[in-house]
């Protein structure tokens, strides 16, 4: 880890950050959207940005091991996400066009763990993650929220659950969008994605040393966002 990723920005220090950490389909989008939306928040969806450098290198056909080309696919991502008042998904233009569903593919989401394995690739969108936080305060959903991009954070979640149980909710999930899916499959491609996500030598996924760990293997969305607001009410 280098200086500048443990420095906070000049005065955004004075901006409140919760950090929702987890693996994929611990619910921490869905907690992350809702609890923003219940604050009156910002979001970032910081998985959202390696999607899409996954899906700009993609579209290039560019060599997604080749680090210094995918850094500057990253730097130069033309991309804007247009925030929805409700707890909704906000859309997301790529280069102008809409790319929800494309980001969202499993294809997608294999080669965003692949290019977020690259540490240049990390530290060009190290500024562009830092920039969402604004007044009233920030909820920022990802891998390495608390433990890099803002350790300053006044709150720190890192939401897990079970391979299976997410192995079922994606299922679930890509079902109710219409897309294909097979079960197996999903739990191969998840214990694989978090070996990947967990082994890497740049900000893997691990909880920051002073996150509360929260298992939703067992528990529901409403359950797990009154408990992180119940521990934001205690803190502020
Ligand atoms: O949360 P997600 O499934 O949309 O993330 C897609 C990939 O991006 C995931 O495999 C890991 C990576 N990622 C990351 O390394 N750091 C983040 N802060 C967010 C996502």
């Amino acid at each position: 880890m280098n200086e500048r990723e443990t420095r906070p920005e000049k005065g955004a220090e004075k901006v409140p950050v919760i950090t929702i950490d987890g693996p994929s389909g611990s619910g921490k989008g869905t907690v992350s959207r809702l609890i923003a939306s219940r604050l009156g928040w910002r979001f970032l969806d910081s998985g959202a940005l390696y999607r899409l450098v996954a899906l700009a290198a993609l579209a290039r056909r560019d060599d997604l091991a080749d680090e210094s080309k995918i850094a500057i696919v990253a730097r130069e991502l033309d991309v804007e996400f247009k925030l929805d008042s409700d707890a909704g998904e906000p859309q997301i233009l790529l280069e102008g066009s809409a790319v929800g569903g494309e980001i969202r593919s499993e294809t997608c989401g294999d080669a965003a763990s692949r290019v977020a394995a690259l540490p240049a690739v990390r530290e060009a969108l190290l500024a562009r993650q830092r920039d969402f936080r604004a007044l009233p305060g920030l909820v920022a959903d990802g891998r390495d929220m608390g433990s890099v991009v803002f350790p300053d954070a006044a709150l720190k979640i890192f939401l897990d659950a079970s391979p299976e149980e997410r192995a079922q909710r994606r299922y679930k999930q890509l079902k109710e969008k219409g897309m294909s899916a097979n079960l197996a499959g999903l739990l191969d491609e998840i214990k694989l994605r978090d070996a990947r996500d967990r082994n890497r030598s740049v900000a893997p996924l691990v909880p920051a040393v002073d996150a509360i760990l929260v298992d939703s293997t067992h528990q529901g969305i409403d359950e797990v966002v009154t408990g992180i607001l119940e521990a934001w009410s205690q803190r502020s």
